[in-house]
């Protein structure tokens, strides 16, 4: 199957490690030109891009801070800069900011100071770098954007409230997205992983946790990074055409 992403750009935010890391190969592996963004790991996101280039496609790495929306501004300018457009958004960063699952922190213990800037970071980040890459998918006529959620955000997951949260946040702008952009050609979905076993993950998930997760789930086993992407570059891709507003999981299941 054509995704038809030759000639087109893609930017993914977080594309450094994990599922954004996929993500970049596959959309490079299907002929996009693709802006690897990062926060800190400028070394990854370079291995990102030389990964691409070894394989013949086309890449370049770009520092995008989701807490500073000047740095987001410029890293959508650069792109636009060196590449004259961009078609594709997958919106898939996440600032922990040191909230994590492990050791869990109860609800009571979330303390403002944690949630504020949690949620600054990973909603006002995504709605910052969408409001970035519209005007340009607008002038084309052409856009698509696909924000990487989670299942907790439908689901609920405890000790993860923020990260529920942040989530559900941004399937109210998926779906208004949908209504406001659809008739500019820009189509707009969330992708919503289970568990999935990135380096991070299978390095902080403890083995009674992967364990539980792995028979809970009706094929009895966590996804790699690797099966989360393609649902990412289809809704992506100019091949899709008819979805848009959708929340998608894909998590096995489970
Ligand atoms: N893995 C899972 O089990 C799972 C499950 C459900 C949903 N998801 C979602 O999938 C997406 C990717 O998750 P992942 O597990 O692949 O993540 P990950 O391996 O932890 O990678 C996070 C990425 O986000 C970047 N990042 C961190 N803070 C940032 C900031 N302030 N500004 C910009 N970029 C920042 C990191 O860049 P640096 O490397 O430079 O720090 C890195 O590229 C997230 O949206 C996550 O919520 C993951």
């Amino acid at each position: 199957m054509d995704l038809q992403l030759s000639e087109r750009v893609a930017l993914v935010t977080g594309g450094s490690r994990g599922i954004g890391r996929a993500a970049a190969l596959l959309l490079a592996r299907e002929g996009a030109r693709v802006a690897v963004s990062y926060r800190s790991a400028a070394d990854a996101a370079a291995a990102v891009v030389a990964e691409i280039a070894a394989a013949g496609g086309t890449a370049a790495a770009v520092p995008l801070d989701l807490a500073d929306h000047e740095s987001i501004r410029s890293a959508v300018g650069s792109v636009v800069d060196r590449w004259g457009r961009l078609d594709v958004l997958v919106s898939n960063a996440l600032d922990t900011n040191g909230l994590t699952l492990w050791p869990p922190t109860a609800f009571e213990e979330l303390a403002a100071s944690s949630w504020q800037p949690f949620l600054r970071a990973n909603v006002d980040g995504p709605y910052a770098v969408a409001q970035a890459v519209v005007p340009v998918m607008r002038a084309q006529g052409f856009g698509r954007i696909v924000l990487v959620s989670g299942t907790s955000a439908l689901d609920g997951q405890p000790f993860a409230a923020a990260l529920a949260t942040a989530k559900a946040a941004l399937h109210g702008l998926v779906r208004t997205l949908t209504k406001e952009l659809g008739p500019a050609g820009i189509l707009v979905n969330a992708v919503l992983p289970g568990t999935t076993l990135t380096e991070h993950i299978e390095a902080v998930l403890p083995a009674a946790a992967r364990t539980a997760r792995e028979s809970a789930s009706p094929i009895r086993r966590l996804l790699g990074p690797a099966e989360v992407v393609p649902t990412v570059a289809f809704l992506g891709s100019p091949l899709n055409t008819g979805v848009t507003g959708e929340l998608v999981r894909v998590s096995g299941g489970l």
